[in-house]
């Protein structure tokens, strides 16, 4: 089952495909994560992709692609994936529709979280994020067990750089201009989903395990 995970900044696209990776038994690939962990490492491609980041605006498309066709070609993405945060523009739609293709597959479902733009600035002051193993918490609607401290991995938890509320508008901005057009992109090959994303997290689930069958 090959999934895709849309919906602005701070639509709970992380928090969900997490859980569809554990109840489906399959990989939750999140490029924001993967670009977050080789800034850790500090890798060639993590300090490229930091300046852009920081800012709130996209990472350009030809290092995100590499990126993730590299990791999607892994052997425990042979049966399927949840991409959580590509593709982000058309172009990364095509590309990943272009390779999927060829391997005589296809996506199945892509499913839109929705949350309108006034309720996203105030959740992500809240949020606090894993680094280390990508989960996310927020301090007041999804608290860990222990404050400060991620259930799943035990590392500390932190503020991430890029939701100072500025940088959340601008990547708000962004998404409206690049990666909403995605949903019509999507709408045309039937796969599209919509889910209210306003709703707390388990009934979220609930919309979305209706959508993709027990
Ligand atoms: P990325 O890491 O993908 O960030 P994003 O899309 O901005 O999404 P977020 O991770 O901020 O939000 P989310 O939807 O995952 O929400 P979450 O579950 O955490 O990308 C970061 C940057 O990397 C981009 O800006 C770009 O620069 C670059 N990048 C990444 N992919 C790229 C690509 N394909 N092309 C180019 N550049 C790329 O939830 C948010 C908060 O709400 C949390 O606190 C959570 O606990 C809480 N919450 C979740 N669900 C609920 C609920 N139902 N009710 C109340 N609170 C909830
Ligand atoms: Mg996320």
């Amino acid at each position: 089952m090959k999934i895709i995970m849309l919906g602005a900044p701070g639509a709970g696209k992380g928090t969900q495909a997490i859980s569809i990776a554990e109840k489906y038994g399959i990989p939750h690939v999140s490029t924001g994560d993967l670009f977050r962990s080789n800034i850790s490492n500090k890798t060639e491609l993590g300090m490229e992709a930091k300046s852009y980041m920081d800012a709130g605006k996209l990472v350009p498309d030809a290092l995100t692609v590499r990126m993730l066709l590299d990791r999607v070609s892994k052997e425990d993405c042979k049966n399927g994936y949840v991409l959580d945060g590509f593709p982000r523009t058309i172009a990364q739609a095509e590309v990943l529709e272009a390779e999927v293709k060829k391997l005589g597959e296809q996506i199945d479902f892509a499913i839109d979280v929705e949350v309108p733009d006034e309720n996203i600035v105030k959740r992500m002051s809240g949020r606090r994020a894993c680094l280390k193993c990508g989960a996310t918490y927020h301090i007041v609607h999804v608290p860990p067990k222990q404050e400060g401290i991620c259930d799943q991995c035990g590392e500390a938890l932190v503020l991430r750089d890029d939701d100072a509320p500025e940088t959340v508008l601008k990547r708000l901005n962004v998404y409206h201009e690049q990666t909403q057009p995605l949903i019509d992109f999507y709408k045309a090959r039937n796969i599209l989903h919509e889910v209210d994303g306003t709703k707390d997290r388990e009934s979220v689930f609930k919309e979305i395990v209706e959508i993709l069958g027990e």
